[in-house]
């Protein structure tokens, strides 16, 4: 039999050894997806924190629950390491390593490289290797396949390779890694095939494309087309504001159109590790080839521009009462990008927390998600716990400002008892008594 036909074989019968490369918000749970259909996983990560933790059978995710890791471990079909040489094990490897931007804003594709390297080092024949990191078209062609191929091993001879995206929606209890279809391209036909085979059994729908290219396109556009419509609601809630409308009631009137209009929500500014920073992967590769991606760019300037319009509105608020932002007690609700989870990267909070700082803010922060300040790449952060939002506390405070809607806060109670209420996404839309202290911004 050939490579392919054995480890297709392996694959069709479930014997096939995976290996998950960065063992983090994305990595976990298609471990989980591949572990409910019958899989055994080897988890990689260079963390030997979280491998411990792991090891204890802990999550380190709030979302993620510790009975996952327990039951894995329990059934033996987990087994976390650090040891990258025993990536030789894994008859597919599935990267799931960070993809950042670096201080120029240019793609960071290190972790990339670097895992290339470990998987290089001990590639045999016979093996699988996906990349499911966010990237830039060209990605898994250009910079990963020239490093597996260091081994001396043929690309779609000996090896195989293909790119799925990961489309994981953290917190989000409707849609699980595995009840989300899943793009597959693939660098050669039997490289598709098999990863198609791979992810159907874990996925809901597989959905293959002609190329590593197309797929790795799919992602981009779709993370672009968020940046690009949230930022036309931003601009947009700039806009209504200034004619005394109030966005959040056009978008609830425009979202009753049963076709042609998807609702998306202004904020405070861009948040995540996904939205703030894949548009601009396109960016680059347009600059590479002497073009230029303008919505992109437009996109970036107004959300960017956000936590600055904020500030201001905070600013207007308090002068109103007399009072300036050097010296104010504010507390930032919510230090999270997103909605009831405690991932903190590219929050807007952060950049709100600068830009009060910098004014002479008394600052504090109340997040039930992130109970420690975490430590920030760009930003400078003092050592801060999360504030109880007691009565007394809320009272003390001269504005709370609500820069993320956890379901945690209790917004009547965060109305009665704060003197100055500045909400950024509309989260005390309900509150009945004590509206005129709340300003939307
Ligand atoms: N989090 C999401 O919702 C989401 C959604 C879709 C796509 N993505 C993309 O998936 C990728 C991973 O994101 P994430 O949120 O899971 O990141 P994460 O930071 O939560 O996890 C990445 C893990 O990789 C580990 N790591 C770094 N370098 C490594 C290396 N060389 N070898 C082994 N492990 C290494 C880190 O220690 C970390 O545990 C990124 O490209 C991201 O853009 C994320």
């Amino acid at each position: 039999m050939s490579t392919y036909e054995t480890l297709l074989a392996k694959i069709e019968n479930k014997t096939a050894k995976l290996g998950v490369v960065g063992l983090g918000y994305v990595g976990l749970p298609l471990i989980r997806a591949f572990a409910n259909v019958g899989f055994s996983t080897i988890g990689y990560d260079v963390d030997q924190k979280k491998i411990d933790r792991l090891l204890k059978g802990e999550s380190y995710i709030a979302h993620i629950p510790t009975e996952w890791i327990k039951e894995w471990l329990a059934s033996r079909t987990f087994a976390p390491t650090t040891d990258m040489l025993r990536l030789n094990e894994a008859d597919a490897i599935l990267i799931c390593v960070p993809t950042p931007l670096n201080d120029s804003r240019d793609p960071d594709v290190s972790y990339i490289e670097s895992t290339g390297r470990y998987i290089a080092a001990v590639l045999r024949p016979g093996q699988l290797v996906v990349l499911e990191s966010t990237t830039y078209p060209g990605t898994t062609r250009d910079v990963l396949l020239p490093i597996l191929e260091k081994s001396g091993l043929r690309a779609g001879v000996d090896f195989f390779v293909a790119y799925s995206p990961e489309r994981e929606d953290p917190g989000n209890p409707n849609y699980t890694a595995s009840g989300i279809p899943k793009v597959v391209g693939g660098m050669d036909a039997n490289s598709l095939e098999l990863a198609h085979k791979l992810y159907s059994f874990a996925v809901v729908k597989t959905v293959p494309v002609s190329s590593c290219e197309v797929a790795e396109a799919t992602k981009i556009l779709e993370n672009t087309y968020r940046a690009v419509n949230i930022a036309l609601v931003n601009e947009l809630k700039i806009l209504f504001d200034k004619m005394g409308l109030d966005v959040w009631e056009v978008i609830d009137a425009a979202k009753t159109k049963p076709f042609g209009y998807q609702a998306f929500y202004p904020g405070p500014g861009l948040g995540g590790h996904c939205i703030p920073i894949d548009p601009f992967y396109l960016s680059w590769l347009a600059r590479k080839v002497g073009l230029t991606t303008r919505f992109i760019e437009v996109a970036g300037e107004i959300n960017t521009h956000m936590p600055h319009y904020v500030v201001e509105k905070i600013g207007d608020a308090l002068n109103d009462l007399g009072k300036p932002i050097r010296g104010s007690k504010i507390c930032i609700l919510g230090m999270a990008y997103k909605r009831d989870v405690d991932d903190p990267r590219e929050s807007p909070s952060f950049e709100l927390y600068e830009l009060l700082s910098t004014r002479g803010a008394v600052l504090s922060y109340s997040d039930p998600h992130i109970p420690v300040m975490p430590r920030m790449r760009h930003h400078e952060v003092p050592d801060l716990r999360s504030q109880e939002l007691t009565p007394t506390f809320l009272a003390s405070q001269d504005v709370l400002l609500i820069a993320m809607d956890h379901t945690a806060f209790d917004y009547a109670a965060i109305v009665k008892h704060g003197k100055l209420v500045v909400d950024t996404r509309n989260a005390t839309k309900n509150v009945k008594e004590g509206r005129e202290k709340i300003k939307k911004a």
